[in-house]
């Protein structure tokens, strides 16, 4: 579980990026965040990644103040949040099973336990048969595959996107989702930063509201509820 309470980023000099945000998102839950450009979506995710500490309040996962941790224990949450981005970030000189792989690799994990791991990865995903294609010679919805790939071949309990589907074209978009739908019936946390609003509208799930750094709307099966 993650609950954010009373949750502000304030940047100098006084940038209010996020204020007073109290959420709480349950184990399992697939979650859109929304909102205009600068309404602190990626704020949000970057305390929630402890990329940044908050200013004021306190982020909990799993019952845990984020903020207290030992700096030995941060790596321990990274591992268990996945993280996707726009730009897919692959390393452009690996193949597509050597970038899942080498998520594991930093994690001195044995060789023989790596490769059935990102096998599975890239089944998931379907993309095995491109496992050994570098990025260059992907397109970029197979690039943003191998992405997600990569952010679950650790089985984390979380898996956090900001606007991943941001340089994929409306049909290639839907298929992105479906797969964080997919990962979402297994069992994991989804949350989704976007501004894809036909998807948002059409699979009614939980949808935050974030404007100007503040939470306005948090709905069950909600819409994206701002203009294309
Ligand atoms: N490192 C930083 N230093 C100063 N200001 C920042 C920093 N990061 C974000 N901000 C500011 O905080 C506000 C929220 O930014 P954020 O990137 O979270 O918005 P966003 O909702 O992700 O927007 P977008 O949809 O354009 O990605 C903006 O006003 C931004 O300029
Ligand atoms: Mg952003």
């Amino acid at each position: 579980m993650i609950q954010f309470f009373n949750v502000s980023k304030i940047y100098s000099p006084n940038i209010i990026a996020l204020d007073d945000v109290s959420i709480k998102i349950d184990k399992g839950e697939f979650v859109f965040l929304v909102g205009p450009s600068g309404a602190g979506k990626t704020t949000f995710i970057r305390l929630l990644l402890r990329e940044e500490l908050p200013s004021r309040g306190q982020i909990l996962i799993g019952g845990r103040s984020i903020s207290r941790l030992r700096p030995r224990e941060i790596p321990f949450l990274r591992r268990n949040i996945g993280v996707v981005f726009q730009d897919f970030r692959l390393l452009p000189d690996r193949t597509v099973a050597e970038n899942v792989a080498f998520a594991l690799e930093v994690l001195e994990m044995p060789r023989r336990e790596i490769k059935p791991r990102v096998e599975k990865a890239l089944a998931r995903v379907g993309l095995t048969a491109r496992a050994h294609f570098f990025p260059h010679q992907l397109s970029g919805g197979e690039q943003q595959r191998a992405a997600i790939a990569r952010a679950i071949v650790n089985n984390p309990h979380i898996l956090v996107a900001d606007e991943p589907t941001g340089n994929l074209d409306p049909a290639i978009a839907r298929e992105i989702m479906n797969i964080f739908l997919e990962i979402n019936r297994m069992g994991t946390t989804v949350i989704i930063a976007t501004h894809a609003w036909n998807i948002v509208n059409s699979l009614r799930k939980r949808v935050i509201a974030l404007e100007r750094g503040r939470l306005v709307r948090d709905d069950r099966e909600g819409v994206y509820g701002y203009e294309a």
